[in-house]
């Protein structure tokens, strides 16, 4: 049976007692509103630890001006159903006031430099700075043997791993493979914005990925002729292109011609929603 929490003393509590008695904690943070992808992480963290818990908070300070916090679904019923079938123990589920009471989220932040400036971190100021400080309130509070996140948010998991190297947190970062729809869609929260035909269409963000990796393996090294290409699918396919780059994996920074070890990084914006996708590989 799955247990929730509202309260930090309450979490702090049970994990206490967890731990005392010698077990390892894992943990799968969330913003809510559960699909596959969030499952998989539950269920790998199940598989590297002996209690396992997940947080559902729609993190104000990681939504700019403008996006879609007050719309974000929040569907925390369904969140615990999802996450008690699948196995997990114990469910943080804080209110805004008690995450950041009166005016704390002024007192401080974590920021993660270099990372951040490129691609989701140019497009969505300050995002990452709203992320690294609630991952690292949560990781204190918390305090889990190992972590896991999604590959999905290829960028995300960059800046927590570099955090969590650079600030010296004791946790092992697990980066868990994207689950997709039939059609190649990867599974997001904001898909629900999209309608039968525009979820359609949004395929082709992943197909662009998959063909310019095919491009690059098969020797192409033009990285601007694909980068060209790519928008103008998207664009016909009715996205409206944010980025869509050839980094390297390591450092995120724009790939060269002798760089091997690749990630396809893209963002665009399908009506209502702004999606984001990647596919790493190496070369040669
Ligand atoms: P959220 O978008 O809810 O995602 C929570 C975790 O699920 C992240 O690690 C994300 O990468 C992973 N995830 C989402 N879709 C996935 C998919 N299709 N396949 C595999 N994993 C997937 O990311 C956040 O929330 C927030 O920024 C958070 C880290 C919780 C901080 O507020």
């Amino acid at each position: 049976m799955m247990k929730t929490v509202h309260t930090i003393e309450a979490l702090r509590k049970e994990i206490h007692q967890q731990r005392s008695k010698g077990k390892r904690i894992g943990f799968a943070p969330t913003m809510g509103n559960l699909h596959e992808g969030h499952i998989t992480l539950i269920k790998e963290g199940l598989k590297q630890s002996d209690v396992m818990v997940s947080s559902v908070f729609v993190n104000p300070t990681q939504f700019g001006e403008g996006e879609d916090f007050s719309d974000y679904p929040r569907t925390l019923p369904q969140d615990q159903e999802k996450l008690s079938a699948a196995g997990c123990h114990l469910l943080f589920a804080p209110a805004v006031d008690e995450m950041y009471p009166e005016d704390q989220d002024t007192w401080a932040k974590v920021v993660v430099t270099e990372v951040t400036s490129r691609h989701c971190g140019a497009s969505r100021p300050g995002h990452f700075d709203g992320v690294s400080t609630v991952v690292t309130k949560l990781f204190n509070i918390v305090q889990p043997d190992v972590a896991l996140f999604g590959k999905k948010d290829f960028q995300q998991l960059a800046v927590i791993r570099r955090m969590t190297t650079a600030l010296c947190f004791d946790i092992e970062i697990i980066g868990v493979d994207t689950v997709r729809e039939d059609n190649g869609l990867a599974m997001s929260s904001r898909n629900g914005f999209l309608s039968a035909d525009e979820k359609h269409r949004a395929a082709t963000l992943y197909q662009c990925l998959c063909q310019a990796k095919k491009d690059i393996q098969n020797g192409n090294t033009d990285f601007e002729s694909i980068r060209t290409r790519s928008n103008h699918t998207l664009q016909q396919a009715g996205f409206e292109p944010d980025y869509f780059t050839i980094c390297r994996a390591d450092d995120l920074e724009r790939a060269g011609p002798n760089d091997h070890k690749l990630v396809i990084l893209a963002a665009a914006r399908m009506g209502k929603a702004r999606l984001i996708d990647n596919i790493d590989f190496s070369r040669g």
